[in-house]
C-alpha cells in the first residue's frame, strides 16, 4: 500500500490525474473504472487540462463507472451519466460506446446487473479503479453489510449515504433510495487500485478502513489485502496517519 498526502488540493488533484494519464499515454487501450461524488472532480478537470494540452488521448481507452442511481433520468443533473459527461466525456475524446455506466432506468435491474458483468468480463481485468470513500466505508455503494456481493447488483443507500448525498439535491426526499453498483469483487480484481480521500470528516475511517480490522462492516477494509494500492489524502484526511 503506497500512501501519499498531500499539503495542498491542487497538488493531489494533479497527482491524481498524473497517474491516471500516465496510464493511459503508456497503454492507450487501458480499461478504467471511474467514480463520481465530490472526490474525483479536481482530478477530473487536471485530465482535461492534459487532454486539451495535447499529451493525452482516450480514443482507445474503455470506462467503467462504478455505480448510477435507480430511477433518475440520465439527463438528471444529479445522474452519474449527467456527472460524467459534465466533469469528462464531454470534454475529451473516449469514444462514447466505450463509456460504460450501469442503466439505473432498466426495466429489468438484475438483467442489467448480468448485461454490466458481461461487458467487465469482455473488456477483461480493469487496469486502474478510481475510488472514493463513504463517510460509513462504503466503496463504489457497496455498503456495510454482514455480507458483501462481489459482482455488480442492486443495492439500497443507506439513511447516512443518502444524507451525505443530499447535499448535491434540493432536498433529501429526492435523493434516490436505490443503486446499482459494481461489486466489491470486481473492484478488488482491479490491477492497480487509486483511492482518494479528502477532509477531515474522513480521518477516521480511512484510518479505520487502512489499518483496522478487515470486515465486511467496513467495505474499504477489504482493500488492505489489494497487492497494488495506492491512496491520495489531503492532509486533513491523513491526519491520524502521521
Ligand atoms: C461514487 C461512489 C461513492 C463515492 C463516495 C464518496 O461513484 O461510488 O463510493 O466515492 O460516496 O463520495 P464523495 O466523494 O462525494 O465524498
Amino acid at each position: 500500500m503506497n500512501l501519499l498526502t498531500f499539503d495542498t488540493h491542487a497538488k493531489l488533484h494533479e497527482s491524481g490525474a498524473g497517474i491516471i494519464t500516465g496510464l493511459v499515454q503508456t497503454n492507450p487501450r487501458a480499461v478504467l473504472g471511474l467514480a463520481t461524488g465530490g472526490t474525483p472532480i479536481g482530478i477530473y478537470e487536471e485530465i482535461v487540462k492534459s487532454y486539451q494540452r495535447g499529451v493525452v488521448r482516450f480514443r482507445d481507452t474503455t470506462t467503467f463507472n462504478l455505480d448510477e442511481y435507480v430511477g433518475l433520468p440520465e439527463d438528471h443533473a444529479e445522474s452519474y451519466r449527467n456527472y460524467m459527461n459534465m466533469h469528462l466525456f464531454n470534454h475529451v475524446d473516449l469514444p462514447r460506446a466505450q463509456a460504460h455506466i450501469p442503466d439505473g432506468n432498466a426495466a429489468d435491474a438484475q438483467a442489467e446487473c448480468a448485461h454490466y458483468d458481461k461487458l467487465l468480463e469482455q473488456a477483461g481485468q480493469i487496469d486502474l479503479q478510481l475510488l472514493g470513500l463513504g463517510h460509513n466505508g462504503h466503496i463504489g455503494f457497496n455498503e456495510p453489510d454482514h455480507a458483501l456481493i462481489s459482482g455488480t447488483h442492486i443495492v439500497e443507500l443507506r439513511e447516512e449515504t443518502r444524507k451525505a448525498n443530499a447535499r448535491f439535491f434540493d432536498s433529501m426526499e429526492q435523493v434516490p433510495s436505490h443503486a446499482l453498483t459494481m461489486g466489491v469483487g470486481t473492484i478488488l480484481k482491479a490491477k492497480m487500485i487509486l483511492l482518494v480521500v479528502k477532509g477531515e470528516d474522513k480521518a477516521e475511517i480511512v484510518h479505520r478502513a487502512l489499518t483496522g480490522p478487515i470486515t465486511t462492516d467496513c467495505p474499504a477494509s477489504l482493500l488492505q489485502t489489494h497487492p497494488h494500492l495506492v491512496v491520495l489524502m489531503d492532509s486533513e484526511a491523513g491526519r491520524l496517519f502521521q
